[in-house]
């Protein structure tokens, strides 16, 4: 393959490397790295409309992913090693009722479902290519760190294929039980570290540096190749045509910064003329990538990135003692190890940076399970995030705006039960001691004796009433 290769994304060093070769981090620099594709040996369509004749041929395994059928947009593997499970079937789904609640004209509102992946969240998109980089480079023992999405993802590649193991590290305690019971379920060897993500993330990178076990967090530069294909199933959604806005939360910084790589590729190649902007939501419990950007102004500056600015900014977060802390528990990050590419993805795509408070995502979680898709707390995030811009007027009423759903509603069930519940202990242990005190969409249970005439009372309805006749 002399088409591809891994390129370090500083501008001073660009060292290059096999994509045979096994890294995390440029062997020179340490900086992050990114696959590089020399586009004039690869037979890329001159136009995105051509991908739609895959459609008719879905009993083709790689037509039918929502992520190889591009797979022309991100050719590092031969297909016979291409490891899929059917990932990527995912909708998006215009939301006229959300739309009208944050004063939007109809037809303006989009929502990215990525829930509807097989283990329930958007990592899909990534996993199936780290599987298959793993694959072809024979990895035998496969692992992570993770909030809870990336294990469930990594774990059910390995239990699907058969192909490596894999042993998965969480933060002990700050995992949502959707995602802890599916790495236990889909057979992970699961390893609870007392300390939260960023500690699971630090630990698991030198353990992988020092054995040969192949690491597929996002640091790992061919996850993000198959990320870049949401934007473009967002593309398809939407007839080809680009939006003026996408909206996306930020946790480790993987999936903006796969976004930013799509938009960059896409007009290098002209397949699109214009790119979106990106909005990039934070919880303000883990807000490192909105304080840089806004507070302290940090940008991509063509690749010169100020990093005494984020030694700093990490030092003076030591000195405080502060740990990333947010409902959101998919993104209580607060070293994203994506940071770098993700000034970058800012700067290829206009973006900005909003945080929301933890009531503001789980108001917005709840407003769009009453209205879309049911998704989890991190992708209400965008919903929340939305509502901001719209107040700041830097979305207009007719821009064409989509929001990543990243993961699905039953993830994290506990707190979609403890939000609704009328059962004010239950609701006091797990929200109010992260600042949430209301929750104005609540649709509490109610509790009523075993008996018709008590029910129906519940009901609101007399027994002449109940009869459909
Ligand atoms: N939404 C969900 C549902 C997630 O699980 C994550 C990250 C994000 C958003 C943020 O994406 O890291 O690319 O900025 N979850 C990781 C995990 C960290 O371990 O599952 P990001």
């Amino acid at each position: 393959m002399n088409h591809v290769h891994q390129a370090c994304i500083h501008p001073e060093c660009g060292a290059t490397y096999d994509v045979g070769q096994i890294l995390t981090a440029c062997p020179s620099c340490n900086s992050l790295l990114d696959i590089q594709y020399d586009w004039d040996k690869v037979a890329v369509p001159r136009s995105l409309s051509e991908f739609e004749s895959r459609w008719g041929s879905r009993r083709e395994p790689l037509d039918f992913s929502g992520v190889w059928r591009f797979r022309e947009l991100l050719p590092f593997a031969p297909d016979h090693q291409i490891v899929t499970i059917g990932e990527g079937q995912t909708i998006l789904q215009k939301n006229d009722r959300l739309a009208a609640q944050l004063g939007m004209n109809s037809g303006r509102l989009f929502l990215q479902y990525e829930g509807l992946n097989p283990s329930g969240s958007f990592k899909d998109n990534g996993m199936t290519a780290a599987s298959t980089h793993a694959h072809m480079v024979g990895a035998r023992i496969t692992a992570c760190a993770s909030t809870g999405n990336t294990s469930a993802s990594l774990a059910i590649y390995a239990g699907v294929s058969g192909l490596f193991q894999c042993v998965v590290f969480v933060g002990s305690g700050r995992i949502a039980y959707g995602k802890l019971s599916q790495a236990l379920d889909y057979g992970a060897r699961t390893l609870q570290i007392r300390g939260d993500f960023d500690d699971a993330l630090a630990r698991v990178r030198e353990i992988c540096e020092q054995h040969p076990i192949y690491l597929c967090n996002s640091v790992n530069p061919f996850r993000l190749e198959g990320q870049k294909t949401i934007m473009l199933r967002v593309l398809e959604g939407l007839g080809w045509d680009v939006p003026e806005w996408i909206v996306v939360p930020g946790g480790n910084l993987g999936n903006c910064s796969a976004f930013g790589k799509a938009f960059m590729e896409l007009k290098q190649l002209g397949l699109i003329d214009r790119v979106p902007r990106l909005a990039i939501i934070n919880s303000s419990g883990a807000h490192t990538l909105e304080q840089l950007v806004n507070a302290h102004e940090l940008t991509w500056n063509s690749g010169q990135v100020d990093a005494p600015k984020i030694g700093d900014y990490y030092e003076s977060m030591d000195e405080r003692n502060e740990r990333a802390r947010t409902l959101a528990s998919a993104i209580e990050i607060n070293r994203p190890v994506n940071l770098e590419k993700a000034l970058r993805a800012i700067d290829v795509c206009d973006g900005v940076v909003q945080s929301v408070t933890d009531q503001e995502i789980v108001d917005a979680r709840a407003m769009i399970a009453a209205a879309g898709f049911g998704c989890e707390p991190a992708s209400g995030a965008t919903l929340a995030g939305l509502h901001h811009l719209r107040e700041q007027n830097l979305i207009g009423t007719d821009d064409r705006v989509v929001c990543v759903l990243t993961g699905h509603q039953l993830k994290d069930p506990d707190l979609t039960v403890a939000y609704h519940s009328a059962d004010e202990n239950l609701r006091a242990k797990k929200l109010v001691p992260s600042g949430v005190t209301k929750a104005p969409y609540a649709n509490a249970p109610v509790v009523v004796d075993n008996d018709v005439a008590a029910i129906l009372e519940a009901l609101e309805l007399s027994e002449e009433s109940a009869a459909f006749n």
